[in-house]
């Protein structure tokens, strides 16, 4: 199976195992809205859950909140939003699509760099050469006409976007040939500028003044109490605040799945600093979020970094980490350096102060702003193109089958263990139940009682459950267990008694996250 069809295979996998829905579905759906099932909000608790640890609980200086989703609508007029937050779009007068301009010029470098990388490639090897050392085949890679056409198009994309010039878009368009996927068609309208936010009317009274909006961002929330947490929190610079909520745009391209959603979750923290020490705090952020993901078991092929050409209103620097989707590298989390950019601009429209007092220099200052802010929901498609997997194994019969897996971090797996009597008789029902009893306090537990064992055993490898747990006659007669462990599909016996506990050491957060 290719990576490229893996994409596919997830879609039809989360809906049939309860991981994703379409919103709405029986009304036909509602485009780039999607409700988690019973075992996708498991797993999108435990990702958000394990995010929370690595921020909240482990960081002495760093504490929570939970801001409302409806905010003042100056809120978004001193963060930017109103004016700025805009996407270029452009149509297809043919097959009537719409398109954001900047994704489809983006899609078109990012073509021609992976054609280049095969040429390459493919040179080395007619040369006999393999282990080419990186910087060599960086070199040879920067000669290629591909590579070459794809840096002219980035340089002039980031001109333009910098720019805000949406007619030298609509030339660049022109200039790459670039057609429309569908229909082959190259009839495109000219590009215009799109506002992302939702708006919606406060009170019963509709008109002017009582426009408001669903947040964009989590940030602006935490900008808004930074005064408030601080004070109450007695908190010294530097400190976050981290905060986990939902979020809404009007995106124009509404396609891949759960990658860009209309409502989707953030998980941001807003880490306040000294002015001056924004070098040092970006790097160290980039690097700890980084490890992060790393952590929970991503592939570290399957991970970059990208320097952003063009600049949010509020940053003056900005890193993607992107990771390889099967329909290529996308970006998953921002570090974003946001100066005092949101800090200012609320203090100079609401007429608040919102400086800190810093009583070791005996002065007070604005802080700077280092901002990580990661889509739970765009982790969760990483984990999950990350696991999928199908391969030829044995059955439980001994022969060879194809079986499809989760091969999910156990942190991560939506359940822990699933608790399987041999047969429906002989009192094994009634012993794997109580193991389930034991066991509900500390893990997300499930039984399975009907079918043979090898079909049960793959029912859970689906599901990405990575400890099966069979209840045999040995159970009854000597108190042992079998724990059969996902990926190696190996087998060991163990005391029931012992159980939990082996199966907490497995689960121990320590391990992972210190
Ligand atoms: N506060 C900064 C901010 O919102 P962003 O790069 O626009 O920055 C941060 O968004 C993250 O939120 C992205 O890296 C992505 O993971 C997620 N995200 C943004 N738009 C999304 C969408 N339409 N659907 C799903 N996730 C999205």
């Amino acid at each position: 199976m290719q990576y490229s069809d893996v994409f596919q295979k997830v879609v039809a996998h989360c809906k049939e195992h309860g991981f994703i829905f379409q919103s709405s579905e029986i009304y036909d759906g509602l485009s780039a809205v999607y409700d988690y099932g019973s075992l996708g909000v498991l797993m999108k608790r435990n990702l958000s859950s394990l995010w929370w640890k690595a921020m909240v609980q482990l960081n002495d200086n760093i504490v929570g909140l939970d801001a409302a989703i409806l905010m003042h609508p100056q809120v978004w007029k001193a963060s930017g939003h109103i004016d700025a937050f805009r996407d270029p779009l452009i149509d297809n007068k043919d097959s009537k699509r719409r398109y954001r301009a900047d994704v489809l010029i983006e899609d078109f470098i990012e073509k021609n760099l992976q054609k280049a990388i095969k040429e390459t490639e493919k040179k080395f090897k007619k040369e006999g050469r393999e282990d080419v050392p990186a910087e060599e085949f960086q070199r040879r890679l920067a000669g290629d006409r591909a590579h070459q056409k794809a840096e002219e198009y980035r340089q002039r994309l980031a001109t333009a976007l910098n720019a805000a010039d949406m007619a030298a878009l609509k030339q660049i368009i022109e200039d790459a040939e670039i057609a429309d996927a569908d229909s082959g068609s190259r009839n495109w309208t000219e590009v215009r500028q799109f506002n992302l936010m939702f708006s919606t009317e406060v009170g019963s009274i509709a008109g002017e003044g009582s426009t408001i909006y669903l947040r964009p961002e989590t940030a602006q929330g935490i900008f808004v109490n930074f005064l408030n947490v601080q004070k109450t929190m007695r908190m010294k610079v530097p400190f976050g605040i981290a905060q986990v909520g939902k979020a809404f745009r009007n995106e124009i391209v509404a396609r891949q799945f759960i990658f860009r959603m209309r409502e989707f979750e953030q998980m941001e923290m807003q880490y306040f600093i000294k002015p001056g020490t924004q070098k040092t705090w970006f790097e160290q952020w980039l690097e700890a979020r980084k490890r992060w993901h790393l952590a929970l078991g991503l592939r570290p092929e399957r991970l970059r970094t990208k320097v952003h050409d063009k600049l949010a209103h509020y940053a003056d620097a900005a890193v993607d980490i992107e990771f390889e989707m099967p329909f290529g590298f996308k970006e998953m989390e921002g570090i974003h350096s946001r100066t005092d950019f949101d800090l200012r601009q609320h203090a100079d429209l609401s007429g608040k102060k919102l400086q800190y007092f810093d009583p070791e220099d005996n002065t007070s200052y604005t802080p700077y702003v280092i901002e990580t802010s990661v889509g739970l929901d765009r982790t969760f498609l990483a984990h999950l193109c990350n696991a999928y997997t199908e391969e030829q194994a044995p059955t439980a019969e001994g022969e060879e089958a194809l079986r499809t897996v989760l091969k999910l971090h156990p942190l991560v797996a939506p359940v822990t263990a699933a608790v399987l009597p041999l047969v429906k008789k002989d009192g094994l029902p009634e012993a794997a139940d109580k193991i389930v009893a034991d066991l509900k306090f500390d893990m997300q537990v499930t039984t399975d009682h009907g079918d043979t064992i090898g079909r049960r055993y793959r029912r859970q490898d689906a599901k990405g459950t990575p400890y099966c747990i069979t209840v045999d006659q040995d159970t009854l007669s000597s108190g042992t267990v079998t724990v059969r462990e996902r990926d190696t599909m190996q087998q060991e016996k163990i005391a029931a008694d012992k159980l939990r506990l082996y199966l907490i050491e497995k689960l121990d957060v320590r391990k992972v996250l210190s």
